[in-house]
């Protein structure tokens, strides 16, 4: 059978740069290459976020838009919505059966998470069988490779451990997935750290050019560089961290040694960046406009990808009722 590349993310309303160069880019090199099922993991943001539900519909198409737009191609990779599939919840619950419960509790997920949310009371049920809902979402369709970032690590090795006992006790039917970590270094927001929508440091794709080019000119720099004339230290700027990620190799190498030499200023050097993430998101805008003035295309792939998951997912739903006599 072929390799088959599986991987879900949270609606969470309009994604950002960090989004694009850590996880979309690398789900379109997949596609080119491997059968690949690409999700939004609905039910799961539901675990931390029940109280209100309101915007999540909106969220799910959101997502699904900047996937199409970034360049991810319905004709190459499944995309579908995890609560189109009712599936996922059947297999979620006859993989709850096998796991101990000090499986799900000794998750660092789970006890940092509980920790460092204020606010929501994160002691449900669903938020600790999170991890079996997402075993369930990858064994469904016997994913090979798993695209994550390294915070996904103690969810997959659970994965793997659920898969092990399961071949164990019935049958041999599911293979053990792999996590595939992006090699791309943690992009920063312009705040310096890393950027993230509870930062509030994003570059979203969804941001005027006007936007991108004002947010850059906030960025923060080498700290040690005040003055025009100080020569400056690419290695700890976060710009310079940027241009590395979406800049050509000839601005990267004129930018490292013109800001040691203070021969280009900090003005100039974030105008390049902004100059390089704007030629790398005008396709996007330009695509995702499209896309805007053609709902019923949208609704089109999502119908698609719901139909072929679900046959996937049904095959296994029938090959597992087997194997444990249901
Ligand atoms: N837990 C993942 C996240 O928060 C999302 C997710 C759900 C997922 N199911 C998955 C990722 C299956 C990979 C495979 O990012």
């Amino acid at each position: 059978m072929s390799t088959r590349v599986l991987s879900g993310m949270q609606p969470s309303g309009r994604m950002h740069l960090g989004n694009l160069l850590g996880a979309l880019e690398n789900f379109k090199r997949l596609q080119a290459e491997y059968e690949c099922f690409y999700f939004i993991a609905d039910w799961h943001a539901l675990s931390t976020n029940y109280e209100d539900t309101s915007h999540i519909r909106e969220w799910v198409r959101d997502m699904l838009m900047d996937w199409l737009a970034s360049g991810i191609d319905p004709a190459r990779a499944t995309l579908f919505v995890q609560s189109r599939v009712p599936e996922h919840a059947v297999l979620h619950l006859l993989l709850s059966m096998i796991t101990p419960v000090p499986w799900l509790e000794r998750n660092p997920t789970y006890k940092e998470k509980q920790e460092n949310i204020d606010g929501r009371d994160l002691s449900s049920y669903g938020f600790l069988g999170y991890p079996i809902l997402q075993a369930a979402d990858i064994l469904l369709y016997k994913g090979n490779l798993v695209p994550v970032g390294v915070d996904q690590l103690p969810h997959l090795e659970l994965t793997r451990e659920i898969t092990r006992r399961f071949n164990s006790l019935y049958k041999p039917i599911f293979p053990e997935p792999q996590a595939l970590l992006t090699a791309i270094p943690k992009v920063p927001g312009t705040d310096g750290r890393k950027m993230s929508k509870s930062y509030n440091n994003t570059i979203n794709l969804s941001d005027t050019e006007a936007q991108v080019r004002a947010k850059l000119k906030t960025m923060v720099t080498d700290p040690a560089r005040v003055r025009r004339t100080d020569k400056g230290n690419p290695d700890v700027c976060p710009v310079f961290t940027i241009h590395k990620s979406v800049s050509a190799p000839a601005v990267i190498e004129q930018v490292n040694k013109e800001c040691r030499t203070a021969a280009i200023g900090c003005i100039d050097c974030k105008k390049l960046s902004a100059d390089a993430i704007v030629a790398k998101l005008t396709p996007i805008w330009e695509k995702r406009r499209e896309l805007e003035r053609m709902p019923k295309r949208v609704d089109k792939v999502i119908a698609e990808g719901t139909t072929r998951a679900g046959s996937v997912a049904r095959q296994t739903i029938a090959e597992v009722s087997e194997v444990m006599h249901i």
